[in-house]
């Protein structure tokens, strides 16, 4: 994705993804007090809720865990694309993994689309679910036999896919590559209706109940701040996983990107899009309201290396927008980041060696919308059958040296960096200079480093720039407001409330 100017005059987009701004917020009260359920699932994004009504169906007792409301985590900021298609994955697996093992990611990906269209039909939700192709397109020569290798690797595994040089998209492409018969949807219309499904007859929603800690034996038991939930098995499902026994804090990496919901003269192009770029961009529609805005954006990057603000990269964003559409205004803006896994499969099923009743799906790489809901499916069927046919694939205990071994050495050499880095700016960071309004820096109070911020009022915050989650460096996000941090993504409020985990507790306050 490339960043043109921006010509026009931007208006002041909403700054909230689309998916929040045109539903409702959800009420469920808190855990009550201790609780007795067949599962607990610590999260209710797409992967808790579809594990737990799949578990409620097969006559299971839940209880959803949700530290703040359903669905406004990552799955309320994704760009809700259900396609097999990820970037240009199978040719790379079949080469790592074997032709079994992503087969088995093929199918487990492409179920996901008919269940979700299977149970809209059933159930009646309204959730702008429509087919819809799915294409990966280059504008670079270069990237010409990539997409060749990967649609014959694609076909092989019997994925709808086939090579094309042209798209709907209004302007050139080198090559493209079609996976027919893909979906789009909203995601919380859709996870709402399973929320509301889970909620009731002895399985229940808790919202505003934050999991603590989780004591693994042969009956697990959640502690959570209002209360202990015991059970026979707990999926772990809070995106990073809060109950961190399988090392996974050194085995996926965040890796954050930005969306603009922008109305363009006409209709925007039929179908989904995502190009080869470094990095890549993402394109699709959706109905809001009687008329279809285009969702675009992209400028993804490991936060905590060194990069443009996160306003510049809202930016660039509306200049490739821009540069390729008749943009008229930009109506919403939003960012999130996804975890990626160090061998680029999510780790779905027991969360550890030694954790037998626990389980977990994570590091969805930018693709957990089918890959949550194949994760819930999958941990589902572990629970109430023993296993699943694509379990083998996600095994979060595998070991793949082909995948894991170099890129295991590169992400922790990356996390060492961020770590190294932090340590350095701040060592060099004067207390000299306040931030401006809107604004935050990193400074060295009494050799501590604290975060300090100013909002658009003048009144400054400070707090403590460790993250409590390992101890990383927060950096200061100018578009959102936050403090993120760029080790695990925790999220943090100016005054340090925690947003979103792993963290679970505040950056402690040094304003005194
Ligand atoms: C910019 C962007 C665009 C994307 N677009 C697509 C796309 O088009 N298609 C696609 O397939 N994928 C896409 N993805 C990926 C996809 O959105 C994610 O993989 C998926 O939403 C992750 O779902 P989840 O359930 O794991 O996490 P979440 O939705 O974050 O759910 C986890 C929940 O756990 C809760 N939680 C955390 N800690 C605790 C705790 N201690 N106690 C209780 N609750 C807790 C959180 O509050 C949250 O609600 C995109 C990702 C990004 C970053
Ligand atoms: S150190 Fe892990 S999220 Fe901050």
């Amino acid at each position: 994705m490339n960043g043109g100017d921006v010509t026009e005059e931007a208006g002041e987009p909403v700054p909230e993804s689309l998916w929040l701004a045109t539903t409702s917020s959800t009420e469920y009260e808190p855990l009550p007090g201790d609780r007795r359920v067949d599962t607990a699932i610590v999260g209710g994004g797409i992967v808790g809720l579809t594990a737990a009504i799949r578990l409620k169906e097969a006559g299971h007792e839940v209880a959803v865990i949700e530290t703040g409301r359903v669905v406004e985590g990552v799955t309320g900021h994704t760009t809700a694309k259900l396609t097999s298609q990820h970037g240009l994955r199978y040719d790379r697996l079949c080469s790592t993994f074997g032709r079994e093992y992503a087969r088995q990611y093929a199918t487990a990906n492409e179920a996901a689309i008919d269940a979700v269209e299977r149970r809209v039909e059933e159930d009646g939700i309204e959730c702008d679910f429509r087919r819809t192709e799915a294409y990966v397109y280059t504008e670079s020569r270069s990237d010409g036999s990539d997409l060749l290798d990967e649609t014959r690797a694609a076909r092989r595994l019997g994925l709808p896919a086939s090579y094309t040089e042209t798209t709907p998209l209004p302007f050139d492409v080198e090559g493209a590559i079609r996976f027919d018969e893909q979906a789009e949807f909203h995601p919380r219309k859709y996870l709402l209706a399973l929320a509301a499904a889970v909620d009731g007859d002895g399985s229940s929603v808790f919202e505003t109940t934050r999991a603590l800690d989780i004591d693994p034996g042969r009956q697990p038991r959640v502690t959570t701040d209002r209360g202990v939930v015991v059970a026979d098995q707990v999926i772990v499902a809070s995106h990073f996983p809060f109950f961190d026994r399988g090392g996974y804090f050194a085995r996926v990496h965040p890796k954050r990107a930005y969306l603009l919901a922008v109305r363009i003269s006409g209709e925007p192009p039929e179908g989904m899009f995502y190009s080869t770029a470094t990095p890549p961009a993402t394109i699709r529609g959706a109905p809001v309201d009687g008329e279809r805005l285009l969702i675009v954006g992209g400028q993804g990057h490991e936060p905590g290396l060194d990069g443009p603000a996160t306003s510049e990269r809202y930016r660039r964003c509306e200049a490739f927008a821009r540069e390729r559409f008749e943009v008229e205004s930009v109506e919403y803006r939003w960012s999130t980041h996804d975890l990626s896994p160090v061998d680029g499969v999510p780790f779905v099923g027991r969360l550890g060696p030694t954790t037998r009743n626990v389980y977990v799906g994570t590091g969805f790489d930018g693709w957990g919308m089918t890959g949550g809901i194949a994760a819930g499916t999958i941990l589902a069927d572990l629970i109430v059958n023993g296993s699943s046919p694509w379990a083998d694939v996600f095994d979060p205990n595998r070991f793949t040296p082909a995948a894991s071994a170099k890129a295991l050495v590169e992400d922790n050499a990356l996390v060492a960096a961020r770590f190294l880095g932090d340590r350095i700016r701040t060592a060099l960071a004067g207390s000299g200079t306040l931030p401006s309004p809107g604004e935050g820096t990193v400074v060295r109070q009494g050799g501590k480093p604290v975060a300090v911020s100013r909002g658009e009022d003048g009144e400054l915050h400070a707090v403590s720039a460790v993250c409590p989650h390992m101890w990383c460096l927060v950096e200061w996000n100018d578009a959102e407001r936050t403090w993120d941090c760029p080790c695990h993504g925790s999220r943090f409020d100016p005054d340090g409330t925690v947003r979103s985990g792993p963290a679970l507790e505040d950056l402690t306050d040094r304003s005194g």
